[in-house]
């Protein structure tokens, strides 16, 4: 596995063009089957992931190309609706294919899926809502079979949670579904709109995206179309983290601030100043960070979980005491070992971090536990005395295009190594 080797101590500034959203387009990747010809997405990024569902897409038998930013997908002659365990085991997102593969052959066989180790991730609401839609299902040696051999049939669901995976599931089943599908607690995410409408201008009838409630009116048919992908709010805060922990200055090209919202606060809070206008967003860090009370992660639009440990990194070399509540996952402090190799001072017991801001932190060899713990313990590198080496590159490359040429072009001392 490869590693990133980072000279700390460099200002990360300048202006980035943040890539495609790897959460937005791994829906869009499943709703893509739902269509019959060529759907186009612009914006496509590069990314472990990405791949991994394009290699599912291609093994059900579409037709799939993705070069410099645009993936071309066909699935027009796919024919198979199962999907083999060490497909499944490539990444969590595999388990967004459940709701298309119904919809479109009337059954579908998988296992769970695998992906990050941030918390059990079941899948029962998966399952449950596929249930109320009318599939039967089945398991047996660790495989899943779901059958509605009647169609699918249009229902009210109320989630006892929002999950994200769960939504995008029912949506894309139930697009195709007769009469009207409610979903009550739905996810209320970027994501979520952003997959309700490639599916409108599909020829989809989905009302409420990004509200609790949604509505799908099923229809007979969907048709392929091109869509652009929005930029990855995700790694927009990781490349704002990275400036505010090395006293930099950092101007994100054309991100919409609103996908910023839940964030915005705490990096005031920190003492960065944030202006955003119809250009982009500009992030100016102050000399010392100041300590950002309590983050309490919160399904959308409370603060992201995926950004936890960016946080944690700068509340590592702020001034005063951090805490951080994680609500979503159970096991998403791991990175917090990883943090004190640097000479951080945090204390994790739970779903609840204490974090005691030192003035800088030190290089050590670290591991990257997972996607965001990864590229949160690259901007820890970018602060720290020395060089410092971060394992597990892997990891980071499921959710992040190239991060060291990114970083680099923003005057970062990083490369990948072995
Ligand atoms: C999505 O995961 C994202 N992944 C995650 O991003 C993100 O952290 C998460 O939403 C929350 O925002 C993608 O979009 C590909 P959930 P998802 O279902 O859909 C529990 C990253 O780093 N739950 O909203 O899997 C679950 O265990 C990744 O980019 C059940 O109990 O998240 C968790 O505690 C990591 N049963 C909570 O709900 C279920 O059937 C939220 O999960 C489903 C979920």
């Amino acid at each position: 596995m490869s590693c990133f080797i980072i000279e700390g101590g460099e200002k990360v500034k300048g202006e980035i063009t943040v890539q495609g959203s790897k959460n937005g387009t791994l829906p869009l990747l499943s709703a893509v089957l739902l269509t019959q010809g060529k759907n186009v997405l612009y914006g496509c990024p590069q990314l472990s992931d990405v791949t991994s569902a394009l290699k599912i897409l291609t093994y059900l038998g579409c037709k799939t190309e993705h070069k410099n930013g645009t993936a071309v997908i066909d699935c027009t002659d796919a024919w198979r609706c199962d999907i083999p365990d060490f497909l499944m085991r490539e990444m969590r997102s595999s388990v967004v294919f459940l709701g298309a593969l119904l919809a479109r052959f009337g059954k579908a066989e998988l296992s769970a899926p695998g992906g990050c180790e941030i918390g059990l991730r079941p899948i029962d609401l998966h399952i449950e809502a596929m249930k109320a839609l009318g599939a039967e299902v089945n398991e047996s040696g660790g495989r899943i079979f779901f059958a509605c051999p009647q169609g699918l049939h249009a229902t009210r669901i109320t989630l006892s949670f929002p999950s994200v995976g769960a939504t995008e599931n029912i949506i894309l089943a139930s697009c195709t579904a007769k009469g009207e599908t409610v979903i009550v607690n739905a996810a209320r995410e970027p994501e979520i709109i952003e997959l309700a409408h490639f599916l409108n201008r599909c020829g989809a009838k989905i009302k409420g995206a990004g509200e609790s409630v949604i509505y799908i009116e099923g229809t007979d048919k969907l048709y392929p179309c091109e869509h652009t992908v929005e930029q990855d709010r995700i790694a927009a805060v990781t490349f704002m983290a990275a400036a505010a922990v090395t006293g930099g200055e950092i101007f994100l090209n054309g991100l919409h601030q609103g996908l910023l919202m839940p964030v915005l606060e705490p990096f005031k809070e920190s003492g960065c100043t944030v202006k955003a206008d119809a250009n982009g967003v500009h992030l100016i860090a102050p000399k010392r960070l100041r300590r950002i009370k309590t983050v309490r992660t919160m399904p959308y639009p409370g603060f992201p979980t995926d950004s936890q440990a960016d946080f944690a990194v700068m509340a590592s070399v702020a001034e005063g005491t951090s805490v951080i509540v994680e609500n979503i996952f159970e096991n998403r402090f791991k990175y917090i070992a990883e943090l004190n190799k640097m000479g951080a001072c945090a204390r994790a017991e739970g779903r609840v971090a204490v974090i005691e801001g030192v003035k800088r932190l030190e290089s050590a060899r670290v591991e990257a536990t997972d996607l965001r713990a990864g590229s949160a313990l690259v901007a820890a590198a970018l602060n720290a005395r020395g060089s410092t080496v971060v394992d597990g590159v892997a990891y980071i490359d499921r959710g992040y295009e190239s991060l060291e040429v990114q970083l680099k072009r923003l005057g970062a001392k990083i490369k990948r190594g072995v």
